[in-house]
């Protein structure tokens, strides 16, 4: 295990937060004499919430309300060429829905020059953006993904069965709005995947090359909260104060993980999901409780953090996750998701390879005992 305390760190995060707010009170203010764009999916629920702001502020110039889960190369392409030839002047860019939205609003932001751009730039075939973005206000309609508070989004390709990250420093959303009462609505699924994507951010950004005391502190909140809260919320879907809690819990996941990146589990989701149409926050949390265990031994301040979170020893902390994880029916191998000996072996080598996977403090071989032990794989 790597040396894994330090004493020089930083902080940033510039996004200006608004929590447990009236999200069209704070919009029309945000808005009035702006001229702007709405992003958000093609349902009745988002359609009302969409004819009630523009009551309040005037219609939007432009509206991309076809955005679909995991937003793909294709239909990104065409949603930048529609959102650039119908106006060159948009001011505002307000994202309303979860994490494919503010992903989606993203990629449009840095898309004024088309998506061609934005497509060269996270393939590195260009070293620039063209740049400064459209500012965006972020309404978060899941409590998940964080990415009201994070300055990347994920551009999955189908077709070439990848997964791209768009990040710069100029992509973090202007305002994050976050208004519980949008969210009470979620179906228990939905609930339960986002959340677990918030447990998974909190905790990659603790085993973490570049976690620090600020982003533990978060992620600390975030995690206790959600292993508290999430299995009371999906009994009771409607309770609005789990629901401000769950809110505020990926909030805090997301400030954590905005500093950091994710690491190692995220990266051996990628591959469950796009092969094996798995949502993201499942894809992303099954394996957590191997690589707690693979960690066990960790120093530092990381191993304060997960003490908060799962008590002085940390191998019974993993199996108290197992528990918590199995109660919510997530199913905890590889093979049970139809990944094959052989392609759980090249998932695991190529999540170890790539950045994500680079960011994690643990081995490769610690966590391969442990998923041996613990029969992951
Ligand atoms: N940029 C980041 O930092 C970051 C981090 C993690 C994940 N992601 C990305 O976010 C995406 C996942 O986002 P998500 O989990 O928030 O879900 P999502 O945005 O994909 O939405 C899934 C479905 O949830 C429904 N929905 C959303 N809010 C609802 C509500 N309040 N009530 C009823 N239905 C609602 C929508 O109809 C939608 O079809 C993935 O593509 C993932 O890669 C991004
Ligand atoms: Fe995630």
């Amino acid at each position: 295990m790597p040396n894994d305390d330090f004493h020089a760190w930083s902080y940033f995060n510039p996004v200006n937060i608004k929590f447990n707010v009236s999200a069209s009170t704070e919009l029309a203010t945000e808005l009035r004499g702006h001229r702007y764009a709405v992003v958000t999916y093609d349902e009745p629920y988002f359609a009302k919430i969409r004819k009630e702001l523009e009551d309040l502020v005037g219609p939007a110039e432009c509206t991309i309300n076809d955005v679909q889960p995991n937003p793909d190369c294709q239909i990104l392409h065409d949603q930048c060429e529609r959102l650039n030839s119908k106006v060159t002047n948009i001011e505002i860019i307000v994202a309303l829905g979860g994490g494919s939205v503010i992903d989606t609003a993203k990629v449009l932001s840095a898309s004024t020059l088309g998506f061609s751009n934005v497509l060269d730039f996270v393939t590195n075939e260009k070293k620039e953006l063209n740049l400064p973005p459209i500012p965006i206000i972020a309404v978060p309609t899941t409590a998940g993904t964080g990415s009201e508070v994070t300055c990347w989004a994920t551009i999955w390709d189908e077709t070439e069965q990848k997964k791209y990250s768009l990040a710069h420093p100029d992509l973090y959303p202007k305002y994050a709005i976050i208004d519980p009462s949008l969210m009470v609505n979620k179906p228990v699924d939905l609930t339960m995947a986002t959340g677990l994507d918030a447990l998974s951010h909190a905790l990659e950004s603790i085993w973490n090359c570049n976690a620090n005391p600020v982003s533990a502190r978060y992620a600390i909140f975030a995690a206790k909260t959600i292993i508290r809260d999430l299995p009371e919320l999906l009994s009771m879907p409607k309770n609005l104060a789990l629901r401000e809690n769950l809110a505020e819990a990926a909030l805090m996941s997301g400030l954590a993980f905005s500093n950091t990146k994710t690491a190692i589990a995220h990266n051996l989701s990628y591959p469950i999901t796009l092969k094996y149409g798995v949502t993201h926050g499942i894809a992303c949390s099954f394996t957590l409780p191997t690589i707690l265990r693979s960690v066990a031994k960790i120093g530092g301040f990381r191993r304060e953090a997960l003490q908060e979170i799962f008590g002085t020893n940390l191998l019974k902390g993993a199996d108290m996750l197992t528990s918590t994880l199995s109660a919510m029916q997530v199913k905890m191998r590889f093979r049970d998701y139809g990944a094959n000996q052989e392609e759980t072996t090249n998932i695991i080598d190529a999540a170890f390879l790539g950045q994500r996977g680079k960011n994690f403090i643990g081995s490769k071989e610690d966590f391969l005992v442990s998923a041996r032990a613990g029969n992951l794989v």
